[in-house]
């Protein structure tokens, strides 16, 4: 069974083509981030304007690249929520319109649950999850808009266990990013940036919430905010690296901690880290390093925002039966459980 994804939900304008939920034939990301970057942060209307200019040529790509006609797609899988709302409606309409013309179901797919079937895709790459992955599954979803641990006794069954009450943990590494002085998207940069700085130059607050599986980073980014202030503003050099460093080491410790003890009151066969701020290398090494069950992690072009991602989850939401009708609308504020 071949699917198309569509993904829109944020500045990413991506197209994929998906064989069985687990082959990719095609994976087109547009990046709007230079679009974005020097505002600091995505500004939502030109991010609708922008998907809207890139959506044919994105779809008309990943068809090209796929190698197949439009008469070999058996599915339309799309994003409809949690996102922006004018992002999202610019791929929702997209797909609406190609399954209609081309007679196709249109599967209606959760951004989140999107990021926890990136496993599901075969790539040779060191952290990739093997095909015979066993539930239950502890995921650890983290991106720009979200911090949630959820365990998944099954496709498509899924048990929130915490989240996080005010930041999502991409978005205080974005804030912070910008204290620093470092360009947009802050994740990454933090990441570069720490790479010359000592994780133990400041000791900064952890969130623990002792006796729960949620987080909170809003402390930890008002430390940042006074360390900044007693430095004289903007860091650079040293001291910018140096509070990288401790800053990505406070979130890492958090999150690594959570998740590897949740993952083991929850008898998880596997961690799965999902999401864009899945791509830090720290994370990724240290959750691994305290984890007493294997730890999964999709190569960096699958844990940011891609539509392969979507294509695999809509396969096994085709598989359970899930369609949408013409009338599916976005749902900015959608939740996985
Ligand atoms: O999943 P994603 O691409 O989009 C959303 O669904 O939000 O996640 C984007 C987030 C951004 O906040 C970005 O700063 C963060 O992921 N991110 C990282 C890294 N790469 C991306 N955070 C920490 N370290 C990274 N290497
Ligand atoms: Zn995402």
């Amino acid at each position: 069974m071949r699917v198309l994804g569509i993904e829109t939900s944020c500045d990413e304008t991506a197209a994929a083509v998906v064989a069985d939920g687990r082959h990719i034939l095609s994976n087109v990301v547009a990046s709007q981030v230079d679009l974005h970057a020097r505002y600091g942060g995505v500004f939502p209307e030109m991010a609708s304007r922008a998907h809207i200019e890139a959506i044919v040529p994105v779809v008309q790509e990943a068809m090209e690249k796929a190698h197949i006609g439009w008469d070999d797609l058996d599915a339309v899988a799309v994003t409809y929520g949690p996102g922006l709302v004018g992002s999202l409606l610019v791929g929702v309409n997209a797909a609406k319109g190609l399954a209609l013309a081309r007679g196709l179901p249109l599967v209606p797919v959760n951004h989140l649950e999107a990021h926890i079937y990136a496993h599901w895709l075969r790539v040779e790459a060191e952290g990739a999850a093997p095909p015979d992955l066993e539930f239950p599954l502890l995921a650890l979803v983290v991106s720009g808009g979200h911090t949630e641990l959820i365990l998944m006794r099954d496709h498509g069954a899924y048990e929130y266990l915490g989240g996080t009450l005010d930041d999502a943990a991409g978005e205080a590494f974005d804030k912070v990013g910008r204290l620093l002085g470092l360009p947009y998207p802050g994740g990454p940069a933090i990441e570069r940036a720490a790479r010359q700085g000592d994780p133990s130059a400041f000791r900064l607050p952890r969130a623990w919430l002792e006796g729960t599986y949620d987080f909170s980073f809003s402390g930890l980014k008002t430390a940042v905010v006074r360390l900044v202030q007693q430095h004289g503003g903007t860091p650079r050099g040293r001291l910018q690296a140096d509070i990288a460093a401790s800053f990505q080491e406070a979130v890492v410790d958090v999150l690594a901690t959570k998740t590897v003890r949740s993952a083991e009151e929850h008898g998880a066969t596997a961690i799965l880290l999902c999401g864009g701020v899945s791509a830090n290398r720290r994370l990724r090494a240290v959750v691994r390093e305290r984890a007493t069950v294997p730890v999964y992690y999709p190569p960096i072009f699958l844990c940011t925002d891609n539509a392969a991602m979507v294509a695999a989850c809509g396969h096994f939401r085709l598989l359970a039966g899930q369609q949408a009708g013409w009338d599916l609308d976005v749902v900015p504020g959608l939740r996985l459980v």
